[in-house]
């Protein structure tokens, strides 16, 4: 009995927040939900719409993920972000030179189309996530960026920086979100940061 009370608590506490208006930035978050499965994690697995009320620091490890819309995360989840930094300044969080809370880990996530620079118009929404974490002391372990279709705009879709990516993200690209988390999983297993 004890044994499985102590397996339990050492299971790794997941939470992947998304949020998603044409289904790409969904498949990423199935993905890495197949990741931690793998790896025994307990997943939680929300839209950012139904994450308000949530506590970010009981957990071990949150994702966020979002598109790319006009080089910032989608509205959704800079409204998100915006309301729960408001709850972390009142409860006093966020203090002088963001010290890290031990154990927290954060990945941000983006999928993106890139018709106009490429990846460059996605850094800037990864940034502005990893801020977020960054300033309530959960530690960005991870920035990962996804090449997704412009559903409606065949034009952004074929004639970009990118080329073709009708299709993205297609098996080979969930495939590797999936196994990027089984392997940041491992690694924090194995006490990497
Ligand atoms: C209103 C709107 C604005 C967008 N702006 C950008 C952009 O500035 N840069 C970019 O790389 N992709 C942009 N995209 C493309 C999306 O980021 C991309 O298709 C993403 O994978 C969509 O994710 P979703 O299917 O989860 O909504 C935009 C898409 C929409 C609908």
């Amino acid at each position: 009995m004890e044994l499985i009370i102590f397996t339990e608590r050492k299971k790794l506490k997941a939470l992947i927040l998304y949020w998603s208006a044409t289904g790409n930035t969904e498949k990423v978050a199935f993905a890495i939900r197949k990741g931690l499965q793998t790896e025994g994690a307990d997943v939680t697995l929300l839209r950012v719409e139904e994450a308000q009320g949530i506590d970010l620091y009981e957990y071990d490890l949150v994702f966020l993920g979002a598109p790319v819309h006009q080089w910032q995360p989608a509205e959704p989840v800079v409204k998100f972000i915006k309301e729960k930094i408001d709850c972390h300044r009142g409860r006093g969080d966020i203090r002088i030179g963001a010290p890290r809370r031990p154990g927290k880990k954060a990945v941000v996530y983006c999928t993106y189309s890139g018709p106009h620079t490429g990846i460059d118009e996605a850094i800037p929404t990864c940034k502005y996530m990893g801020q977020f974490f960054a300033h309530i002391g959960i530690h960005v372990v991870g920035e990962w960026y996804i090449i997704g279709e412009f559903h409606g705009k065949e034009d952004r879709s074929t004639l970009g920086p990118l080329g073709d990516i009708r299709g993205r993200p297609n098996a080979q690209d969930l495939l590797k979100a999936e196994r990027d988390t089984i392997e940041l999983v491992q690694s924090l297993k194995r006490g990497g940061s």
